[in-house]
């Protein structure tokens, strides 16, 4: 039998600074198969960032366990994280992270460089991933000559250029007025739908968690609630 993609249980981040000691997950549990799409929602400081640096293994639980496609991440090295993350996790931030003064074809080129790619590849990948965003014609434009959402779009583009099976997405359109966060959704949904990607998403806002076919409601580092919102897709039947 298949393992879930993602199995938290009994997962804690504690950070120590100075003499203060925040307990910022207390022993969550969740379990997210592939191809689900999850937000998650939770007043600040109730601990999502936290929890999606785990789960994009950007950190490690302090206490619990963490196991992505069956793999313990807890006991994994730095390298080993790293890897983990280039070959099978994209993220994408509230605040785009975009390098300026950098095209958006070099922006979404920069994780390929990081995996040795020729250039042509580098580009060839990049120019898929970019029309992949519906930014088609727009592979020289600076950051700065785009708007928000064609910006998020590029960090989108950047995300899946690696082709990852789990999109993490913190507050992707917190920084998007309302008509670029549906554009930004409708391009996470179709991901989800037609190519079953993997995305979880943090959001503070109903509309935008609405996309989403599951809703975990997260307070003081622990799941308060998780309900299915939506039907998911049923898989086509297998061919005897
Ligand atoms: N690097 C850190 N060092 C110390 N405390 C932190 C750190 N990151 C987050 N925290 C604390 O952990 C708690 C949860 O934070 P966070 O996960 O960012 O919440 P959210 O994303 O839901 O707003 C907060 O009390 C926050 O102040
Ligand atoms: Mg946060």
């Amino acid at each position: 039998m298949m393992s879930a993609l993602i199995q938290c249980e009994d997962v804690w981040k504690i950070y120590r600074v100075g003499d203060v000691e925040v307990q910022a997950l207390r022993g969550l549990s969740v379990t997210i198969q592939q191809g689900e799409f999850v937000a998650i929602m939770g007043s600040s400081g109730s601990g999502k960032s936290t929890l999606m640096n785990i789960l994009g293994c950007l950190d490690q639980p302090t206490k619990g366990r963490y196991r992505l496609n069956g793999i313990e991440v807890g006991n994994l090295k730095p390298d080993q994280l790293a890897g983990i993350r280039n070959q099978q996790i994209g993220f994408v931030f509230q605040s785009f992270n975009l390098i300026p003064r950098t095209s958006a074809l070099e922006n979404a080129q920069l994780p390929l460089f990081y995996r040795g790619l020729s250039l042509k590849e580098q580009r060839a990948q990049a120019t898929a991933a970019l029309g992949r965003v519906g930014l088609q014609g727009r592979e020289h434009h600076y950051p700065t000559q785009l708007s928000g959402g064609q910006q998020q779009r590029v960090a989108i583009a950047r995300a899946l250029v690696t082709l990852p099976s789990l999109l993490l997405a913190d507050e992707p359109t917190g920084n998007l007025d309302t008509q670029s966060s549906q554009e930004i959704m409708k391009i996470l949904e179709t991901l989800n739908r037609d190519e079953g990607i993997t995305i979880i998403l943090v959001t503070h806002e109903i509309n935008i968690a609405a996309y989403a076919s599951r809703e975990i409601m997260i307070k003081d580092g622990q799941v308060l609630s998780d309900r299915v919102t939506k039907a998911r897709p049923t898989p086509s039947p297998v061919e005897a």
